[in-house]
């Protein structure tokens, strides 16, 4: 299976196949033609010919696709096939909203600990997880194998906290802080910028003209 060029872009749609395959299962949908997978997540049939033809096809001609099968092969190259323990640094309004949030867990990503800085935090539980002192996170990573991290320290502890992780053997994090963080390259890194969205959101907006109330 060449798994060594497929674009970025592919990359960024499969989670997007992956929640809509799952949504026609929860729905007992287990076969779908092209064109109907087209119409409801709004890709054209070719591109998704295209997309899936990356990793070896999977449709069948005059079939279509097998839905249960189709969730289960994006999975694996979603690298869903093993579960992930993680840790949130940083316990405060988004750290606590991340760690509310279980469906992650649906997915196999493991919350095993959260960490701050703030000794009135540590100690709390939150959503049956308990707060940890920051200086405790080395060996817990190392002890709980935890394989990603969430960081969701304000921006001035962003750096030193991925420090500390990367110190820690971690191989992923999940940077909410507004900063760009100087990480080796074996550490895997996506960023989340809401703002981004928000602005591109407001670009849009501006450009529609408003109707008359
Ligand atoms: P907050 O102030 O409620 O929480 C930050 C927490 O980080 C506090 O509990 C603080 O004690 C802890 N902290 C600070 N330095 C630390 C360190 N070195 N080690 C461990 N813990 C440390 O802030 P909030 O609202 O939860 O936001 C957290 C971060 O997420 C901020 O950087 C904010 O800009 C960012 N953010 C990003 C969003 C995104 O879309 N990526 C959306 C919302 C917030």
């Amino acid at each position: 299976m060449p798994d060594n060029k497929i674009s970025m872009a592919v990359i960024k749609r499969l989670p997007k196949y992956h929640r809509y395959l799952k949504d026609l299962l929860d729905k007992d949908v287990h076969r779908i033609s092209s064109k109907e997978l087209s119409r409801i997540i709004g890709f054209t049939a070719s591109q998704i010919r295209q997309d899936l033809n990356n990793f070896g096809g999977f449709g069948q001609q005059g079939y279509g696709y097998n839905v249960e099968d189709l969730y289960h092969e994006i999975g694996k190259i979603l690298g869903l096939t093993k579960p992930y323990n993680t840790v949130i640094v940083g316990a405060g309004n988004l750290g606590q909203a991340l760690a509310n949030y279980t469906s992650f867990g649906d997915y196999g990503f493991k919350l095993q600990g959260i960490f701050d800085i703030n000794p009135r935090l540590v100690g709390m539980r939150i959503s049956n997880t308990d707060v940890y002192d920051m200086e405790d996170l080395g060996a817990f990573i190392k002890e709980k194998n935890v394989e990603l991290a969430f960081i969701c320290t304000n921006k001035e502890g962003a750096q030193d906290v991925a420090d500390r992780l990367v110190e820690a053997d971690i191989r992923g994090i999940w940077n909410f802080a507004p900063v760009d963080l100087n990480l080796p390259e074996e550490i895997v890194v996506e960023n989340v910028h809401l703002i981004d969205d928000l602005l591109t959101l407001s670009y849009f907006l501006k450009e529609k003209p408003e109707t008359e109330a």
